[in-house]
């Protein structure tokens, strides 16, 4: 017998497990499926951004960040320490356990807001009773129903034509979050989110990292003033990076793999490693998602075709996350989810695609919200631009982390700003300064008039702002 909610949502990653939770505060009947497995065959909710994305990233990017500061950075504050070690196996444990009080926290969630929850594969079987007919199946076996659903399904890691994933040697983000020792050599293709991150782990662990990127320009998406500047940090921390590469023909064998390429002068290069990160984008999952049982339409580019609104071709069935259009960021489908699960109560809501921050986690942090100076140039907009450097700052001196700036981009006219775009400490954090200031539509101006505690990092943010009517205070 089928077991019947007022709403089903398929995923639990970010933009599943917020939809089922906000469904569940406004007084719905909800479950959530998901079928992601842990290392003894049990759930681990929180998908790809808990199990093989943000969250253990971020826990091995600090801690390869405190061995690098060990070995490199302590004597300079005048602590000495005898011989450095790398206990690899210890740093991999304390993420995993990072993952595991994530998933945890959202199982804890889920019973706290009474969402019910079934662990395997969702998979639309038809239409039903005014509604929709869900199964369940591995290793739960369940059929439900509801009058609505909510598909949050994810994206999986696009592999290169014939180099499939071993996850030994050919690794995607999964792959490259478990390396059990330090390679010597490390290939990664693609100079994205992932690559930079997975490559500044491995080399502060102490790999010889090349990094092979298609495209001529590097971080095309980020304002192209921070791109020059991390592109030189990166180069000088050790990252090889080859711009304009056509990547050939790999070969895999146990020895290692070895990457045919032509360099951006058309010459023909050969990149030997010992493991090879694949991070050339995210492709929508829909598999096994059965959504022709009724009549799901997806994009030409395999996306879930949604409108605005998340709303799919079918009544009452919903879509959020990287599954639809937009950035695969956990935030913008968290929002989605939020969207969609307050929609279906009746309340009108909105996300704001326009103030949806990016953050790398690279040392230093990029972060960005709003359009870069390059894209409002294109646009043909009037702008004035500010910039303030981390080395006037006191705070960012006394950390001994003085690369970077921040730069406001302003309208000429009116002073509302268009986007912010941090290099520098702690740049994750100091953006929600700027994603604040532009949904209330702040000016440049408004900032540079507000307090901002001293000595601290966000005095940056306060004299870029200045900067943007050539008023900075300390450069
Ligand atoms: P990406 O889209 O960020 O970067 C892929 C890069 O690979 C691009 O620079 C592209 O030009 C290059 N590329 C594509 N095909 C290539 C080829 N054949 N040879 C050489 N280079 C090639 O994708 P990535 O890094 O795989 O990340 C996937 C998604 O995950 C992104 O959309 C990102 O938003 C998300 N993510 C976000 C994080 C964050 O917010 N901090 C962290 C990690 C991932």
């Amino acid at each position: 017998m089928s077991k019947n909610f007022d709403v089903v949502v398929i995923g639990g990653g970010p933009a599943g497990y917020i939809a089922a939770i906000r469904a569940a505060q406004l007084g719905m009947a909800v479950a959530c499926i998901d079928q992601w497995k842990n290392a003894k065959g049990g759930p681990a909710l929180g998908g790809t951004c808990t199990n093989v994305g943000c969250i253990p990233s971020k826990a091995l990017l600090q801690s390869s960040e405190h061995y690098e500061a060990a070995g490199h950075h302590f004597a300079e504050h005048g602590i000495q320490i005898g011989s450095l070690g790398l206990d690899l196996k210890k740093m991999l444990a304390r993420k995993d356990a990072v993952v595991k009080q994530n998933n945890d926290g959202i199982a804890y969630l889920f019973k706290k807001n009474k969402v019910a929850f079934f662990h395997g594969r969702g998979s639309f079987v038809g239409k039903a009773d005014g509604g929709y007919e869900v199964a369940v199946s591995e290793p739960a076996n369940e059929t439900l129903t509801a009058k609505r659903v909510v598909v949050a399904t994810g994206s999986v890691a696009r592999a290169l034509p014939g180099v499939p994933f071993d996850e030994k040697l050919v690794l995607s983000n999964d792959g490259a979050l478990s390396i059990a020792d330090v390679p010597k050599r490390l290939g990664v293709i693609g100079s994205g989110v992932i690559g930079l991150e997975m490559g500044s782990v491995w080399r502060r662990l102490g790999a010889e990292v090349t990094v092979l990127e298609a495209l001529p320009t590097f971080l095309g998406a980020a304002d192209q003033d921070v791109a020059k500047e991390a592109l030189k940090v990166f180069t000088k921390q050790g990252l090889k990076i080859h711009l304009g590469a056509t990547v050939g023909a790999i070969a895999v064998d146990k020895g290692g793999v070895s990457v045919a390429w032509k360099d951006a002068n058309g010459a023909e290069q050969k990149l030997d490693c010992d493991r090879l990160v694949v991070s050339i984008g995210r492709i929508p999952n829909t598999a096994g998602l059965s959504g022709e049982a009724v009549g799901l339409k997806l994009d030409e580019r395999g996306f879930i075709a949604v409108d605005n609104d998340c709303r799919t071709n079918l009544p009452n069935v919903w879509a959020v996350g990287d599954v639809v259009r937009g950035p695969m960021l956990a935030h913008k489908g968290e929002e989605e989810g939020v969207a969609v699960a307050e929609r279906i109560a009746g309340q009108h809501c909105h996300v704001n695609f326009n103030t949806i921050p990016w953050v790398i986690y690279t040392s230093p942090e990029i972060a960005w919200v709003g359009p870069t100076e390059q894209q409002l140039k294109a646009a043909g907009r009037a702008y004035k631009a500010g910039s303030f450097p981390f080395m006037a700052n006191g705070r960012a001196r006394a950390l001994g982390d003085t690369t970077g700036f921040v730069k406001f981009l302003a309208d000429a006219t009116n002073d509302e700003i268009l986007g912010v775009h941090i290099i520098g400490p702690f740049a994750s954090e100091l953006i929600a300064e700027a994603v604040v200031a532009m949904e209330f539509r702040a000016s440049s101006e408004d900032i540079g008039r507000i307090c901002h505690a001293h000595p601290s990092l966000s005095e940056v943010t306060k004299e870029a702002a200045l900067a943007v009517d050539k008023r900075a205070l300390n450069f």
